[in-house]
């Protein structure tokens, strides 16, 4: 492993908003923070939105900027790319943001029923010829309700066309209602609305730059579960 990365991984270690106690759940282990995120962490009783797959946190940075009052985090395996979202929050004194590193397949060891009130999904893994792994898949939205109220908001933004599809065929399997949805969100100000035409233009992540730069068009679906 590079020495960059090490050093990460040694720094991430002592952020105070990065969760690395990694839980599993035939742990038996009760996270102290699952149910009580609100009056232990953020100290406020403000809604959390999740970003899953988060990378870097663009989403959980950049959202928690503009919302002041909302708590925002960030959930990924890969600690040093966590870093940089913790970094900035650090640097700027975010103190509406934390970072878990773990596997999201154990969402329901940190969270407990109802405490989670939005969750996105920018650019996750599109896992071609595996859906179940996809985090728009059932077996994940089952755990996402096991910690989210009804009626909660997944806002999936893709590149890939096969992925954006798959989410539309469980949209319509699974009759979740279909909030906005759009091919190419860059385009389409109409038909998504300018508050979020503004939120999907101006917050980028890492990986959308990249297949932005290569020509892909940027999907997006919003949906409630
Ligand atoms: C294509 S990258 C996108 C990262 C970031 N959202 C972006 O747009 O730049 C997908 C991310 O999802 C994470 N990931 C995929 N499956 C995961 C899982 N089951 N649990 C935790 N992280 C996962 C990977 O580690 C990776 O950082």
């Amino acid at each position: 492993m590079g020495h960059r990365k090490l050093k990460k991984f040694a720094e991430v270690a002592e952020f105070p908003n990065v969760i690395q106690t990694h839980m599993f759940p035939e742990d038996g282990i009760v996270f102290p923070l699952k149910g009580n995120w609100k009056t232990d962490y953020f100290k406020n009783n403000n809604p959390i939105t999740l970003e899953l797959g988060c990378g870097r946190g663009e989403y959980t940075v950049g959202l928690a900027r503009r919302f002041p009052n909302r708590n925002f985090i960030g959930m990924d395996i890969k600690g040093a790319r966590l870093w940089k979202g913790a970094k900035a929050a650090l640097a700027e004194n975010l103190t509406n943001v934390a970072f878990v590193r773990n596997r999201i397949d154990f969402i329901e060891t940190y969270f407990a029923p109802g405490e989670v009130n939005e969750i996105w999904l920018p650019f996750p893994d599109p896992y071609p010829g595996k859906p179940k792994k996809r985090l728009v898949a059932e077996p994940f939205i089952k755990r996402y309700r096991n910690i989210a109220p009804a009626g909660t908001i997944v806002h999936l933004k893709t590149d890939n066309h096969e992925l954006y599809e798959f989410a539309l065929e469980q949209v319509n399997e699974f009759s979740y209602p279909l909030l906005a949805q759009s091919e190419n969100v860059y385009l389409d100000v109409p038909d998504i609305g300018t508050e979020r035409f503004s939120l999907l233009r101006e917050i980028q992540t890492y990986y959308e730059k990249l297949f932005q730069s290569s020509g892909s068009k940027i999907h997006y679906a919003e949906f409630s579960i």
